[in-house]
């Protein structure tokens, strides 16, 4: 089993409070009511949130990472700036984690969610879906086809709008690694306006979801880069990470 080399893997370490906006933020509307009431209670790691889930990578369609042609007729394509969103999944140890399932959605290039209950006026591009999925390489490796997303106003003060964003979900080796975010755009001068990325106190959080112009890996008369690392939670204990399965 390629998450737990050597039996059972460590515990992970603890979720960093400091660097993870708190759950009731008043500026953020939504998350007054829905945010807990009482104090959290930190449990152990379960065994099964150690060592699940684990995918089966013959559940990926060939289009599955490719938000460009995914949801297009044929023949036709998304209207929109064409962009590769790509960078390397990392453990806190700085290891690559192999094997992640990277899922990805977001607005088409008009802000515009394919979603029933979107209300934005902005319509809806019947060539794009907005999701996609991938699992990383063995050197942690994703990398992702799409539009570029636009930014949308949302209900939540008199006049507040998100950034163009990507929403990122990611299961790396086990539940505990399981990681939900936004990767903004470089040089979106919308991101220090959104109430929602201003729940995150430390600036430098922040530009840690921006992903920066990637120029090297922008391809010619095609479609600009865009390169987003992303650390999850690495597993406390090594002791095992260099025996081999069943040592
Ligand atoms: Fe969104």
């Amino acid at each position: 089993m390629r998450n737990s080399p050597g039996g059972l893997p460590g515990a992970f370490f603890a979720r960093d409070r400091d660097q993870h906006p708190p759950a009731y933020a008043p500026g953020y509307k939504t998350s007054v009511t829905r945010s807990p009431t009482k104090p959290l209670i930190a449990l152990d790691n379960t065994l099964s949130e150690m060592t699940g889930p684990v995918f089966g990578h013959d559940r990926l369609g060939p289009l599955d990472d490719d938000l460009i042609l995914n949801f297009a007729k044929p023949g036709e394509l998304p209207v929109g700036p064409r962009i590769v969103v790509h960078g390397r999944v990392l453990d806190e140890n700085a290891r690559p984690v192999p094997g992640a399932l990277v899922e990805v959605w977001q607005a088409n290039a008009g802000g515009r969610y394919r979603h029933r209950k979107e209300s934005y006026l902005a319509p809806l591009d019947p060539n794009f879906g907005g999701c996609g999925r991938c699992i990383t390489d063995e050197e942690g490796w994703y990398r992702f086809r799409t539009i570029q997303p636009g930014a949308y106003p949302w209900p939540n003060g008199p006049n507040d709008w998100r950034p163009a964003h990507i929403h990122f979900s990611v299961f790396g080796h086990g539940f505990a690694q399981r990681l939900i975010t936004q990767m903004y755009f470089e040089g979106d001068p919308m991101i220090w306006k959104c109430p929602i990325v201003r729940t995150i106190a430390d600036p430098a959080a922040v530009e840690r979801l921006i992903a920066p112009l990637d120029w090297a890996n922008t391809i010619p008369m095609d479609a600009r880069a865009y390169r987003f690392d992303i650390v999850l939670r690495g597993r406390r204990s090594t002791l095992f990470e260099n025996r081999l399965e069943g040592n």
